[in-house]
């Protein structure tokens, strides 16, 4: 597949990717082996591809819910102030809740999500990341499963967008700096 003039490089590809996901797949099917009730809660739009691949690995029943959440006002620029667009369908009241993220860059979008699902009172609550850009953190959050830490870049594809765009790029590419400036 071509790389649009706009990637800067390819940072995980394909195979690393889907290795990954396997990994984590397994883990979280032998953590939840006995748990009743896990719900995946996928953050849009950002993770719905990853939630895609992660889901079809597991080998312990579940439900997918969504979740749709705006941390930015434009560009790359964060505000810090979290706005929730949609909530889940179903209550999280009781169930093993596992919330499944694109990306950690400052914290307080997972922060937010975490002390929301808390205060709802789940069976547990549980953190899935495919990418963390650790330098960036302003909040400490948690995190039980991560895919990749990565430098921090602005980072497209797999879901991950740059003002909606290059979202289903099937690898993780590293964006301009030209283009986001
Ligand atoms: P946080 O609240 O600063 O941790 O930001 C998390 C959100 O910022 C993610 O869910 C993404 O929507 C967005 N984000 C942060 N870094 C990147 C990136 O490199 N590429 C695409 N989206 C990003
Ligand atoms: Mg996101």
């Amino acid at each position: 597949m071509s790389v649009p003039n706009a990637i800067e490089r390819v940072l995980l590809d394909e195979e690393t990717i889907a290795v990954r996901v396997r990994e984590l797949a397994a883990q979280i099917s032998a953590d939840y082996a006995d748990s009743d009730g896990l719900v995946l809660v996928g953050v849009l739009k950002g993770a719905f591809i990853f939630m895609a691949d992660l889901a079809r690995r597991l080998q312990v029943a579940h439900h997918v819910d969504f979740i749709a959440l705006s941390s930015y006002n434009r560009g790359t620029t964060s505000t810090g102030a979290v706005r929730l667009i949609m909530d889940t369908r179903a209550s999280v009241a009781g169930r093993h809740v596992l919330v499944i993220e694109d990306i950690l860059d400052t914290g307080y979008t997972l922060d937010y999500l975490v002390r929301t699902f808390r205060a709802r009172n789940p069976a547990s609550l549980r953190t899935c990341i495919l990418i963390s850009k650790p330098e960036r953190r302003q909040v400490e959050v948690q995190v039980d499963y991560l895919g990749f830490e990565i430098p921090n870049e602005w980072v497209v594809g797999y879901g991950l967008d740059y003002a909606d765009r290059f979202r289903t790029l099937p690898y993780i590419g590293v964006l301009k700096r030209e283009v986001y400036k």
